[in-house]
């Protein structure tokens, strides 16, 4: 069934499963619709994809039945898998949070005492009682944590929250955040002992830190009188070496950079006061450093 390639492990039907499906086609692999599958194959590039429940990623990747995956550090931390990330990915952040219903208002740690706490994350939440001295029950449930107040099977909620969407539907308002986390890519640590995969791991690895910094940074056009460019490299943070170009026009020049995305909105109303016009921001595919 397989065939020796290196393999990853995604989560199917989730939070993450579009997300790093789009990672890995920015990586420049073609990957074919992947609709009830288990295991597909990307068309130009040696690499397995599997697709399983993200809470049994850490496992597969530990057992080596995956040498690499993608997934939630909650699920990371709650599993104490002996896995080593390799990568923080910057998507699919989320909040582990304590959430009531909506009439019930909690606000402290200590109103927490005595009450029963639905999760399918029970070590964190045990860590997180003992680590503030609250005594309450751990319910532990293995899926669909939020329909728990409403069942009478506990009083509140310890689960993830991404948009809310959940909670609000399930009529439960969030009273704190305990834990933020991201997505990560993690490894099975015997696999530099196999050098074939060890390598194909490195490319892909190059490949992955390429299409990140890519999707941080944007391309930066502009044209402005000659005599703005001091001011122009002052706005632009990073603007050591702009590239400069000559316009028809004698007096004016073309200035073009790599920024980091967040930055645009801050200083386009700054370039304009200097004197740029045109000023456009473009895409960046793929970034080599
Ligand atoms: C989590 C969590 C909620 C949902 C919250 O599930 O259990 O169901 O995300 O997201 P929202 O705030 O955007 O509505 P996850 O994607 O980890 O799937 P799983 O429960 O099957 O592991
Ligand atoms: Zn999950």
């Amino acid at each position: 069934m397989l065939n020796g390639h290196l393999k990853l492990a995604i989560q199917k039907n989730g939070r993450l499963t579009e997300k790093s499906l789009s990672l890995l086609r920015n990586c420049g692999l073609e990957i074919e619709d992947y609709s009830e599958r288990l295991i597909i194959t990307a068309r130009n590039y040696s690499l397995d994809i599997l697709f399983l429940r993200d809470d049994d990623i850490p496992e597969y990747v530990n057992d080596g039945v995956a040498d690499i995956g993608v997934v939630g550090e909650d699920v990371l931390y709650e599993k104490k898998s002996d896995v080593q990330i390799l990568r923080k990915l910057g998507y699919g952040k989320c909040n582990l949070s304590i959430a009531a219903p909506e009439e019930k208002k909690i606000s402290e740690f200590n109103q927490l005492n005595g009450l029963r706490i639905a999760t399918s994350f029970p070590n964190l939440l045990k860590k997180f009682l003992t680590e503030n001295r609250i005594n309450a029950d751990v319910v532990e449930i293995s899926g669909s944590v939020e329909i728990a107040p409403s069942l009478g099977v506990a009083d509140i909620i310890f689960d993830l929250v991404s948009t809310g969407n959940t909670l609000k539907f399930n009529k439960l308002k969030k009273s704190f955040d305990v834990y933020s986390f991201e997505s990560v890519l993690i490894v099975n640590k015997d696999i530099q002992l196999d050098p074939r995969k060890n390598s194909e791991l490195n490319d892909l690895l190059n490949r992955i830190d390429s299409a990140l910094n890519a999707k941080k940074s944007k391309y930066l056009m502009m044209n402005a009188p000659k005599g703005a460019l001091d001011k122009i490299k002052k706005i632009v943070p990073s603007l050591s070496s702009p590239t400069i170009l000559p316009l028809a026009d004698e007096n004016m020049i073309a200035v073009h950079a790599v920024i980091q995305s967040e930055h645009f909105w801050k200083i386009h109303q700054q370039l304009k006061d200097a004197g740029a016009s045109g000023i456009l921001l473009l895409p960046i595919e793929n970034i080599i450093l």
